[in-house]
């Protein structure tokens, strides 16, 4: 039988780029986009969209059935800042979808559902520099509680009904497709696009907060790897760490003065330093490396560059 993709959450920052490299590899009339906004135009032009409400169950149903879904990506969330600001909604997005996508595959309408975790799943108790896959936990924001909940209920799902679900735990996710969405991490995003328009960035995080970050192309991969990887290779079932590589916003900064020489970066830390406080500065990700192969490509040299490029280009910036 041929597969047939449901991607819930194709406006935000990783959706936006799945989509297209999912429909790459499958086929346009294969992999059917939705969000509760409309996608960007390359999305809506190449294939099929639908304006979902993950929390709309029946729509929901439907469409799968309409479109004889047979996997799922589900990346509706409000990541870490946003959900402090409305943890009730937050709370309710974040763990419900999951619930309703993995009652779908219970009852065997689908056979498959990629959901993302994060680093959020650490707290500050957790050992800070290459956290190991298993360790303590104890999230302290209602994000990381709801990504570690939901760690426990794919799991759960899997050895009890069988259930095929996949998941990584992302890092903070550097992209030049889409806005960053509302996280911790955003200003790794934010800086590049400032650094072009206005020569100038003021982060909301200390100078030295080093985080695990990634490149978008890198997340990409590593999403479509693991869901095609032969079942009997994922023994992690909760979600798997994935390292990336870690930084400062001091080291980001030089990295772009590389390039733009006068660009110059100030510093005006607010609650988000304390969420940035509480996680992993760099973790292993070795389960994932030996079970499904993974290796990461894009190292801070290569982003920077990259993202530098195509951003000039998109925006036709000068520098
Ligand atoms: N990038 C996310 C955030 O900052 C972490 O998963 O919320």
């Amino acid at each position: 039988m041929k597969d047939v993709i449901l991607v819930i959450g194709s406006s935000g920052q990783i959706g936006t780029e799945l989509v297209l490299e999912l429909r790459k590899i499958y086929g346009n009339n294969n992999v059917v986009a939705s969000d509760i906004r409309a996608s960007s135009i390359e999305i809506l032009d190449s294939g099929p969209f639908e304006t979902l409400d993950v929390l709309d169950e029946k729509k929901l149903r439907a469409i799968v059935i309409k479109y004889k879904i047979t996997q799922v990506y589900l990346l509706a969330a409000l990541l870490s800042a946003k959900a402090e600001k409305d943890i009730e909604l937050a709370w309710k997005l974040n763990v419900r979808s999951h619930s309703n996508i993995l009652e779908l595959a219970k009852e065997r309408l689908i056979k498959k559902i990629f959901w993302p975790s994060s680093i959020a799943v650490f707290g500050s108790k957790t050992p800070k520099e290459n956290t190991p896959q298993y360790t303590i936990m104890e999230p302290n924001t209602v994000y990381g509680i709801s990504k570690l909940a939901g760690e426990r209920w794919n799991e759960y799902y899997h050895d009890k009904f069988g259930v095929d679900v996949r998941s990584l735990r992302y890092p903070g996710l550097i992209g030049w497709m889409s806005e960053a969405g509302g996280g911790t991490t955003d200003y790794a995003v934010n800086i590049f696009h400032e650094a072009l328009k206005t020569k100038k960035y003021c982060c909301f995080l200390k100078k030295n907060t080093k985080l695990p970050m990634m490149y978008m192309k890198d997340a990409i991969r590593a999403t479509i790897d693991i869901m095609e990887a032969p079942s009997e290779k994922i023994k992690i079932r909760s979600s798997y760490n994935l390292a990336g590589i870690s930084f400062t916003p001091n080291e980001i900064a030089k990295e772009i003065k590389k390039y733009i020489k006068d660009f110059e970066i100030s510093y005006k830390p607010d609650f988000r330093q304390k969420i940035a406080d509480s996680w992993p500065q760099s973790i292993n990700d070795q389960n994932a490396q030996c079970d499904w192969g993974w290796k990461l490509n894009y190292n801070l040299q290569k982003i920077t560059k990259d993202m530098l490029s195509n951003l000039k280009k998109k925006y036709q910036y000068n520098y």
